[in-house]
């Protein structure tokens, strides 16, 4: 199927707003993605046909929704190829997968000494449950760092696995420079020493296809709303050993077997990890943002954004005094840049005014600016809807944003 932006547009509601009198051009993807019709269609349908709640009604809705919630966890299977259903674990968010894992993999296996590796590229996302975990357990907190262009050092990070690292922590996709790690060289190197792996793919997902077999990833963590789906839902992949190994996070209906005041035993996988009633109707939405994703085709997706980048930066260059901010070879549809020594709030606001959604500030990854002495980037970030109309018009508001403050 032949992939055309301007087509695919017509399928996002929201792309034909007008913000401040002039039509939205949103490039704030990375921050979360616009929603296709399907996925609002599959939200109402889900609220007006099929409310009730899941695995304990007898009746017929329950019964309905029940296998609807349990065959987008077979869809989400299949599309990050685990290798069970019950690997998949619904959660809020990639936080939320995150939180799940620093704190129970960690009352399982993290003890006065032991060492976190994370690296200095993570989402505050990616660092803070680390951080909680180490201080509840005594154990160290380990950075691998970076360099100028935004890449990994990977020959510290080898120094850095010893024998006291329990678990490394990565991001796929850097969320604030768009780097895009080689997780599979990380994992194998940590695997070698028999260390687990954990993947941050909230900015990958969208972008690219991810196989967890393939990568041999433990851990891998994504949300709904950055690929096309719902806010407030994400999953967590887990391999079946290590999640029936750690002990369940959140107490509550739905992750016991047996309650009684003496003792209460726990359900199995995945339910062990889903405590209370979940988000049907999102996880549902997920669902369809997936098989959006499928049918839009991932890797036109990936093609269509990897040449918006090619000519945005090809044209940023063309501007005096733009500072690039990660300059990865491998690298996804975003730019970190500071403009004219202009304070990145100051961009954005004048953008804003002229209908251009973008991101300003330390995008959740303050240690990414103190690396490079910068109160934080503007950041552009793209989608599969984008187009090079849309970047002419943000060159056109840079050269009003430099007229101004220049
Ligand atoms: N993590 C999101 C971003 O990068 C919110 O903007």
């Amino acid at each position: 199927m032949s992939f055309d932006p301007d087509i695919l547009r017509k399928q996002f509601p929201i792309l034909s707003t007008e913000v401040n009198k002039r039509p939205l051009v949103y490039l704030d993807n990375a921050a979360t993605t616009q929603k296709p019709r399907v996925v609002l269609d599959r939200l109402v349908r889900y609220y007006e046909n099929e409310n009730s709640n899941i695995h304990r009604g007898a009746h017929f809705l329950s019964s309905q929704a029940t296998e609807a919630y349990e065959n987008a966890r077979k869809t989400i299977q299949h599309h990050i190829n685990a290798r069970y259903a019950h690997e998949v674990i619904f959660t809020r968010g990639t936080t939320e997968a995150i939180n799940l894992v620093a704190a129970s993999f960690s009352q399982k296996y993290l003890k006065s000494g032991d060492e976190i590796l994370i690296s200095a590229m993570e989402h505050h996302a990616n660092i803070v449950p680390w951080q909680m975990a180490c201080e509840r357990h005594q154990a160290k907190l380990r950075v691998i760092p970076m360099r100028e262009d935004g890449t990994l050092d990977m020959d510290t990070f080898e120094k850095l696995l010893n024998k006291h690292t329990k678990l490394v922590a990565l991001t796929h996709i850097s969320n604030a420079l768009g780097t895009i790690n080689p997780v599979k060289k990380i994992i194998e190197t940590a695997h070698h020493e028999n260390i687990p792996v954990l993947i941050d793919g909230a900015q990958a997902t969208p972008h690219m296809a991810v196989d967890v077999q393939d990568l041999d990833c433990d851990f891998y963590c994504f949300s709904g709303h950055k690929m096309y789906g719902p806010m407030g839902v994400g999953v967590l992949y887990g391999k079946e050993e290590l999640l029936n190994e750690m002990p369940p996070w959140q107490g509550g209906g739905e992750m016991i077997s047996s309650v009684s005041f003496t003792k209460t035993t726990y359900n199995e996988l995945p339910f062990k990890f889903e405590a209370g009633t979940p988000n049907v109707a999102d996880v549902l939405g997920m669902e369809s943002a997936i098989l959006f994703l499928s049918e839009t085709g991932i890797e036109n997706i990936a093609a269509h954004e990897k040449e918006l980048l090619r000519y945005a930066l090809d044209r940023l260059k063309q501007v005096d005094n733009i500072r690039f901010i990660g300059e990865a070879p491998e690298r996804s549809a975003v730019v970190s840049f500071l403009f004219n020594d202009i304070h990145p709030y100051d961009t954005g606001t004048v953008l804003d005014k002229l209908g251009i959604a973008l991101r300003t500030g330390h995008h959740c990854a303050q240690p990414i600016m103190t690396h490079f002495n910068i109160p934080g980037t503007v950041r552009i970030s793209f989608a599969a809807y984008n187009t090079k109309q849309e970047i002419d018009i943000l060159m056109n508001g840079l050269s009003t944003v430099r007229d101004m403050f220049g």
